[in-house]
């Protein structure tokens, strides 16, 4: 392995080589592409941000080569502009409803290939992917645009840019000018990826109304180390900032528009009474119900003495904390965080009986005045489950919360995880006045809810109501707010009936914790020109863009609730908005094509919505002659192994001490046994899938499904469509393909049933196991597939040719040891049971030996339970 072999190889495998050996002389060509430039520009004018994300790359190899351009944007944010520049032609997206964007989408990909989309990825953001192929030595240029609205949180607009170049850039630049003509107040700017070196290289200037970042760091700033070629540019660049406040509100009006900034300061705050309806069915065990304890007992610290509290868990049953709010005396308050230490699972998912306890002791205490007048009532739910108790129909829920509730308290619904009903959960939240949020399962799911505590924590005026003359104005976003809470702020914006009026009066009236805060604004045009007056950082429409935004958020959101007709004529509105002010919505879709040169080039920018959130993440399998795939999601690749033993013994595949989930498969040969017992091929011919705290035992043969329920047993066939739902399991059979098993709400899998040719001589058919939601499992699960469910990490090196020429092998580093891989595919059968799908990955050989805990025989056990 050293230059002359790397040029020979070069020659006679240009396609795998070719671009390795660009690397070696250049660090900046990865696979034969040099991106020599990328800069991100925002631009933000009162609040409103717009960032152009420009890069540029060439192909250094000498034959054609797809380049991908791949960028994370906030969820919150909209695209409205997407272009590419092959070789000097820049072909421009066009925005068209989705059903119409997609035909056209289709009809360019079925005659060449190349395609881009927008899948929900990460936890604040989403991501873009554009490929485009271009020929040796051209050039091509992406440009991405998105605009949003910056909330203000805690005190601060937050911006945040997803950077990661993936390679050293010559050119990399992000430039943010900021324009607000109230003053700036300050501004901060961190990157969760800046060394110490690299905190001189952002320059932060702001006064008065202009602020200004700017971070260009030099191809030699971005190696991780002196001589390396990686990026060390990789995480959040975050962006904060805050405006002066001489009033509680600033009206700004600009070409027949108008936007109104409300966020008082200096307010005491109200009391609240607030009540935490808490899930602890079964399927919170483990981490989810400790992180949960210890949310709440960091929340019992932040309680203020003339709050008012209570608790109400449901599991199967419901169980109220106390009978009435409770006063947050230092007494109360210790009575409590022993209450949330022994909280513990139980049962099903009882929401309806929760969440009605909970209004009805709120609905008590007011009606018996025993909570102060000016005081802000709030509920807060969470749950990681669907209703299966009770009433379990989430229309007829919602009918009886919504009733229950009249509007008299904002509704917060966290869900925990993806085993929710998120949809469901944000359409309650939406009609009671709150919002719903997402809890992401990971180690920092404690702080989350913490965080959401925090937003709703210091509400300092209720029954916020702002006037506009209603026969001047049209289109007027929302205007009355239950709550404000300190540190936020209320944005309302609309049009002026008559394009020409330039001025407004407002009223604007709340209950504080002392008296009603109320108080008459006027402004008009010619003074927010005044206030303008420095021109060069204003796009000039930005208060209608930013009017356009906010209409479209709102309508979107009252759409997730509605239905029939009134959905139907929000749907229309939503359309003409986006594609009038061409934002990339739920409802449009922006398509490049490119329709000449060789092939079709289309992409296609979406963008999916929170309720449809894949779960693809982090799925490990073993299917095949037993062929263990184990998914590397941040590495966006996978490892695999396999295991040769003989049939009929049993290997442990998954073992969780804590939720005492088991899973263990025997293995069956081929009908005539192989004369070499270690070249036979081995399947799964039978699984054992145990919850030792349930008494469950499910197991699973080519022929029959049988449930054991401590000694009452329950046999199915493959032949049958079932759909099982009992305490603590469900099971789904989906006659002669596949089983779909939950247990305890938890952990899923899913067991592919494969057949083969009754009257092969020599194969029979074998069963796969896929693993769903692995978090649910705890920490200390082990077994063959289970030591995978938690974050594992390698580093691959000096790729090399290997015995076979189409399948290069390299070093692994992992688990602090170098192993030689070779690199292979393996079947995934979930889509495509007869073919399988090809799935790339590093195989390890010697049955795992080296990635694996110990050697491959300690997880023979005796028997499948
Ligand atoms: C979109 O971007 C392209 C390339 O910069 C530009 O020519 C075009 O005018 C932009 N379209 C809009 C609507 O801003
Ligand atoms: C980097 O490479 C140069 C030239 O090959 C060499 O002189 C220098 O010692 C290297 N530095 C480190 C830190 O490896
Ligand atoms: C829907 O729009 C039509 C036409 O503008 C209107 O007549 C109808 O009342 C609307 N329906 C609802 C439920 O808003």
């Amino acid at each position: 392995w050293n230059w002359l072999g790397l040029f020979l190889h070069e020659m006679t495998l240009p396609l795998l080589w070719g671009s390795l050996f660009f690397s070696f002389f250049n660090p900046q060509v990865v696979n034969g592409i040099e991106i020599y430039s990328m800069k991100i520009d925002s631009k933000v004018t009162s609040r409103f941000a717009r960032n152009v994300i420009t890069s540029q790359a060439v192909n250094r190899g000498n034959v054609h080569k797809e380049v991908f351009f791949d960028v994370e944007l906030p969820k919150t944010a909209f695209i409205t502009n997407f272009s590419m520049t092959i070789d000097g032609v820049t072909y421009p997206g066009y925005i068209k409803e989705k059903e119409a964007a997609k035909q056209e989408y289709e009809k360019a990909v079925s005659k060449g290939q190349t395609a881009g989309l927008v899948k929900a990825s990460g936890r604040k953001t989403e991501k873009f992917t554009v490929s485009v192929n271009i020929a040796a030595a051209s050039k091509v240029t992406f440009e991405l645009t998105y605009e949003e609205l910056l909330k203000r949180q805690f005190g601060k607009y937050e911006m945040f840019i997803k950077v990661k170049p993936k390679q050293l850039v010559k050119d990399f630049e992000i430039d943010i000018s900021i324009f607000e003509p109230q003053g700036i107040t300050e501004l901060e700017a961190e990157g969760t990826f800046i060394t110490n070196d690299l905190q001189n290289v952002i320059k932060k200037t702001f006064s008065d109304k202009k602020g200004h970042i700017s971070f260009k760091p030099t191809l030699d700033q971005q190696r991780t180390c002196a001589n390396c070629s990686q990026s060390l540019l990789d995480g959040d660049f975050t962006v904060k900032y805050d405006v002066k406040r001489t009033t509680p509100d600033n009206l700004q009006i600009v070409n027949g528009y108008f936007v109104h900034f409300f966020a008082p300061t200096n307010l005491p705050q109200l009391p609240k009474n607030i009540i935490f309806v808490i899930d602890i069915s079964g399927s919170m065990s483990g981490r989810e119900i400790e992180q949960t304890r210890e949310a709440l007992l960091k929340i019992l610290d932040d309680i203020r003495d003339d709050d008012f509290f209570n608790f109400i868990l449901f599991g199967s049953d419901v169980h109220t904390w106390k009978e009435k709010l409770i006063k947050a005396t230092p007494e109360n308050l210790d009575e409590a965080r022993k209450f949330v230490r022994g909280i513990d699972t139980e049962g099903m998912t009882n929401l309806y009986g929760g969440i009605m306890k909970g209004i009805e002791i709120l609905n008590a205490a007011h009606e018996e005045k025993f909570v102060p007048k000016r005081s802000a009532s709030i509920i807060i739910m969470l749950t990681d489950g669907q209703p299966n108790v009770g009433i379990s129909n989430t229309e007829d829920i919602r009918t009886h919360v919504k009733k229950a509730i009249e509007g008299k308290y904002p509704l917060y619904n966290l869900g925990f995880g993806y085993g929710v009903d998120y949809g469901f959960l944000e359409k309650m939240a939406l009609e009671n006045k709150g919002l719903a949020r997402r809890i992401y399962p990971d180690s920092d799911s404690a702080l989350q809810l913490q965080g959401f505590y925090d937003e709703v924590s210091n509400p300092m005026l209720m029954d916020v109501e702002l006037h506009y003359p209603e026969n001047e104005i049209s289109g007027l976003t929302k205007n009355s707010f239950k709550h404000f809470y300190d540190g936020s702020e209320i944005v309302v914006a609309g049009r002026f009936a008559d394009i020409n009026q330039n001025s407004l009066t407002v009223d604007v009236k709340g209950e504080g914790a002392n008296d009603v805060l109320s108080f008459t604004t006027q402004q008009d045009a010619e003074q927010t020109a005044k206030a303008f007056q420095e021109q060069e950082y204003i796009f000039g429409d930005y208060i209608e863009r930013l009017w356009a935004y906010l209409t479209i958020e709102q309508l979107l959101e009252k759409r997730t609730a509605a239905t029939g007709e009134e959905k139907e004529n929000l749907t229309a509105e939503v359309l003409d908005l986006s594609l009038k002010y061409k934002f990339v919505t739920p409802l449009t879709s922006m398509v490049v094509t490119k329709p000449e040169d060789y092939d079709n080039q289309a992409g296609i920018a979406d963008k999916t919505t929170e309720a449809k959130y894949s779960f693809d993440v982090s799925q490990n399998k073993v299917d095949g002659d037993p062929h263990f795939i184990i998914s590397v999601p941040q590495k966006e690749d996978a490892i695999c192994f396999n295991i040769n033993e003989k049939p009929g013994d049993v290997l442990s595949l998954i073992n969780d001490p804590v939720t005492g989930i088991t899973v263990n498969g025997e293995l069956i040969g081929d009908k005539r046994a192989n004369s070499d017992a270690k070249s036979q091929n081995t399947y799964f011919g039978k699984l054992g899938i145990a919850n030792k705290y349930l008494n469950l035992k499910v197991t699973v043969t080519s022929e029959k499904i049988t449930v054991q329920n401590g000694n009452e047993k329950t046999p199915f066939t493959w032949l049958d469509s079932v759909t099982l739902q009992q305490e603590g399991l469900t099971l789904i059979i989906n006659k002669e393909k596949n089983l779909v098993l939950s247990m305890g709400g938890g952990a899923s899998f899913v067991v592919v049933l494969h057949q083969v040719w009754k009257k092969h001589p020599l194969h029979q058919d074998f069963l796969g196991l896929y693993t769903l939601k692995s978090h649910k499992l705890s920490e200390q699960t082990h077994g063959l597939l289970g030591q995978f469910f938690h974050p594992i990490d390698f580093t691959i090196l000096e790729i090399h040719p290997g015995s076979d020429p189409k399948k290069p092998d390299a070093t692994m580093i992992i688990k602090n040891k170098e192993l030689t891989v070779t690199r292979g595919w393996q079947k995934d059968y979930r889509k495509d049971p007869k073919h399988g799908i090809d799935i790339p990955c590093w195989f390890v050989h010697n049955n795992g030996a080296g990635l694996i805990d110990g050697v491959h025989t300690d997880y023979i056990v005796s028997s499948l339970f």
